[in-house]
């Protein structure tokens, strides 16, 4: 039977809608992105973040359903995400959804943000089962073991700050602009991926991350090489190597993160060799030198590696919807009474 789902999105700071087919795939993922309104204060601020999603959401909803030349009345049931996220965001789609679903007697389905991100290759790609899932984004950073649609368990995960968290930290500290990730990709480009600095890579044993270390040993060495106030946390850009340290801090950063990705599934790799594949999702799986490095080690263990195109890394209400079919397969359909968290 035809299933065409309607997602929502809105869980941090994109407001996002999309509509995926059970027989035709996406039709549409339409999103806005607030990051010029969180820019100036270098992160996202929860109440900026609410105001934007309740004033932007009945237009993306609108233009999603435009895009996939479709109407409320071709649509079999609501997808949105209803955890983890900012409270205030959350409440917005969720209560926009169930808006929806009371004036049309649309099914409600709610969705785990992280699982869509962990499903987010499968909307492109045939994923065999079972794999390894690698997520990475400024909220979380997790490595699942994923045995079919739904079925996934947690190996590992970040015990402190996420991987987009030490990219935006970092870039922050050295005076680029939120998100930090892209930024530090460009400039650790400009000067060939080297690893000038050497930042410690983390000692743990087990498949779970740490990366406020990382952070940690930026700062300190930058107060050691007199280019950052200790207590104002300030860089100083007028330094006269200045520009040469950020392309060498955003360098060695980057050089030390994917290192970190790499050995952590190469450990889990060789704890399952059962798996048939291994993907790489999340706003931080845009950076193709972490792809690339992903990919060689994913080679030379002859596994199939697979990321989405960057448009389903970051977020997203296509993956939302995604999720949102294989659940209304398995009619797992929630009322009215559905909540956050
Ligand atoms: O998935 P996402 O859009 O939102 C969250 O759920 O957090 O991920 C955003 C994060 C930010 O921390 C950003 O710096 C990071 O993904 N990011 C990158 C790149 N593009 C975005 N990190 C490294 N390299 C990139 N090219
Ligand atoms: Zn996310």
């Amino acid at each position: 039977m035809a299933y065409r789902i309607l997602g929502i999105e809105s869980s941090c700071d994109e407001t996002a809608a999309a509509i995926v087919d059970n027989e035709r795939g996406v039709l549409s993922s339409r999103l806005f992105s607030q990051i010029k309104l969180h820019q100036p204060f270098g992160g996202v601020v929860p109440e900026i973040a609410s105001r934007s999603h309740l004033d932007k959401i009945p237009v993306i909803v609108q233009e999603a359903l435009q895009a996939a030349k479709t109407s409320l009345d071709d649509i079999n049931a609501l997808a949105v995400t209803t955890t983890p996220g900012l409270p205030g965001s959350l409440l917005i789609g969720l209560c926009f959804a169930k808006g929806i679903s009371l004036a049309r007697n649309l099914p409600l389905i709610g969705v785990n943000h992280l699982e869509g991100h962990i499903f987010s290759p499968c909307i492109e790609h045939d994923v065999p089962f079972p794999h390894l899932s690698i997520t990475a984004s400024g909220g979380h950073t997790a490595l699942y073991l994923v045995h079919s649609f739904g079925k996934y368990k947690l190996l590992g995960q970040t015990l402190d700050d996420a991987a987009g968290e030490a990219f935006d930290k970092v870039a922050k500290l050295i005076g680029l602009d939120y998100p930090g990730g892209p930024a530090i990709e460009r400039y650790a480009r400009e000067v060939d991926f080297k690893d000038f600095f050497k930042y410690p890579r983390n000692k743990l044993k087990s498949l779970d991350f740490s990366f406020s270390g990382l952070k940690t040993a930026v700062f300190y060495d930058l107060v050691k090489k007199e280019l950052c106030d200790f207590t104002t946390k300030k860089f100083n850009l007028d330094a006269p190597n200045a520009h040469d340290i950020q392309h060498q801090v955003a360098s060695s950063l980057l050089v030390c993160i994917a290192d970190i990705f790499k050995q952590k599934l190469a450990h889990a790799l060789a704890q399952h060799p059962e798996v048939q594949a291994a993907t790489f999702a999340g706003g931080v799986a845009c950076n193709k030198y972490i792809k690339q490095q992903l990919q060689e080690l994913c080679d030379k263990h002859q596994t199939q590696f697979f990321t989405p195109s960057p448009q389903y890394c970051t977020d997203n209400a296509a993956m939302i919807a995604f999720v949102g079919q294989y659940k209304a397969r398995n009619k797992e359909f929630s009322n009215l009474t559905l909540d956050i968290f």
